[in-house]
């Protein structure tokens, strides 16, 4: 079957729905095509703090109603080292607070957004394919369904379908070039049937290694442990992981344990494709770039990427005007570097490198890192205006 949009979109994440949403609101048709299932969407639990400024364009533009009521407004964080909590005040430093709302639950709104809103979202599709958007101004999403073969036609394509989509790995190998850094570890994550020990989030260096206890609710925590790199979640008893959960935050607070809802294994890496754009296609969010999770700006670039992307066709469709699209590329991923910046700092500051020649030095030079930005206020304040989020383009 053939399907025309203005805008065929591959992927149904934040940076996917969000686009459409926009667009939407802009008056431009789009079609979102995703390989996962609806229910798989909704349920995949992934780093849950959302930007000052991404938090008030879901409320801005409808999309937040359940946002306001459930999510947790924070004024700050604590860092943790030598067994005592610091705390960067937000509101104190920048009169600015973040939300603590999980990516699934802005996944969920969005989808139910756009359908409410007569929007299409195509789910469980496979062999998505696209084509036709380095030269011509036609570009084709092809997909199957239930064996059936489909068309998108459409005027542009946002490849908006994730590390592993298929929009990058279509480009012509020399048309852009990637900059990669991976670290030598990960993070085991649970989710857990407790409360968690701070009513604000806890980054905690030790010697064993780096932690975070952050929460879904007042009696949900969601709390992580730097493991091997290619560790098996499978192979840490619950037992296990509660123990050295409550080494690493000895003396800081104490910590309730309760049942383990999931477990998982997160991989840590920064990646950026540069360029984002090529003729016709562009690409969004972790199809373009990911970061290690230290500081959860994984969602944050994606939606600060669409909205750019957003304006940019919102100017073409309505001045014919192609100065935006041609900019796209270089003014998303100037904040790409700063958020590629930011997270790469928290990592590097947070986390044990156990290994190498210089690892005894590292942990000492940590924790006078640490100790410097939680005692001057002018790098506290860097740390708070980069965590709630740069002001947006
Ligand atoms: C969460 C994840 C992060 O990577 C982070 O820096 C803060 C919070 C979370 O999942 O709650």
């Amino acid at each position: 079957m053939k399907k025309r949009a203005q805008v065929g979109i591959v992927g149904a994440g934040p940076a996917g729905l969000m686009l459409s949403h926009l667009l939407h609101l802009a008056g431009i048709s789009s079609i979102v095509v995703e390989s996962r299932s609806r229910s798989y969407c909704e349920s995949r639990v992934r780093a849950g703090l959302m930007e000052n400024w991404a938090a008030e364009m879901l409320i801005a533009t409808g999309a937040g109603e359940r946002l306001k009521r459930e999510a947790m407004i924070h004024e700050g964080i604590h860092l943790a080292f030598n067994g005592e909590a610091h705390k960067i005040d937000f509101a104190k430093l920048i009169d600015r607070r973040v939300y603590v709302y999980d990516q699934k639950e802005v996944v969920t709104d969005l989808i139910a957004k756009r359908l409410g809103d007569g929007g299409e979202v195509i789910f469980e599709v496979e062999n998505t394919s696209v084509h036709d958007y380095q030269a011509g101004d036609r570009p084709v999403i092809r997909f199957t369904q239930q064996g059936q073969q489909h068309e998108i036609e459409c005027d542009f394509i946002a490849g908006c379908d994730g590390f592993h989509g298929i929009c990058r790995a279509s480009l012509p190998e020399a048309t852009w070039r990637e900059y990669d850094r991976v670290y030598p570890f990960g993070w085991l994550g649970i989710l857990s049937e407790s409360p968690p020990p701070d009513h604000e989030l806890i980054y905690s260096f030790h010697k064993n290694g780096f932690s975070l206890f952050s929460m879904r609710g007042p009696e949900l925590s969601r709390l992580y442990l730097q493991c091997d790199p290619d560790e098996d979640a499978e192979e840490w008893s619950d037992e296990d992981i509660w123990n050295e959960l409550e080494t690493r935050l000895q003396g800081v607070r104490p910590l309730k344990r309760g049942r383990i809802l999931q477990k998982g294994v997160t991989q840590m890496r920064s990646f950026v494709c540069e360029p984002m754009r090529f003729g016709r296609l562009f690409l969004a969010g972790d199809a373009a770039h990911i970061v290690p999770p230290t500081g959860a700006k994984g969602m944050n670039l994606a939606l600060a990427d669409v909205r750019v992307l957003s304006q940019a066709l919102d100017a073409f469709y309505q001045k014919k005007n192609e100065d935006l699209l041609d900019a796209y590329s270089a003014t998303a991923l100037r904040r790409v570097w700063k958020g590629q910046r930011f997270s790469w700092w928290m990592t590097q500051m947070l986390h044990r490198y156990h290994q190498g020649e210089y690892a005894e030095f590292d942990m000492k030079r940590q924790l006078a890192e640490l100790d410097y930005v939680t005692s001057s206020t002018a790098a506290s304040t860097s740390l708070a205006e980069n965590y709630v989020g740069l002001p947006i383009a």
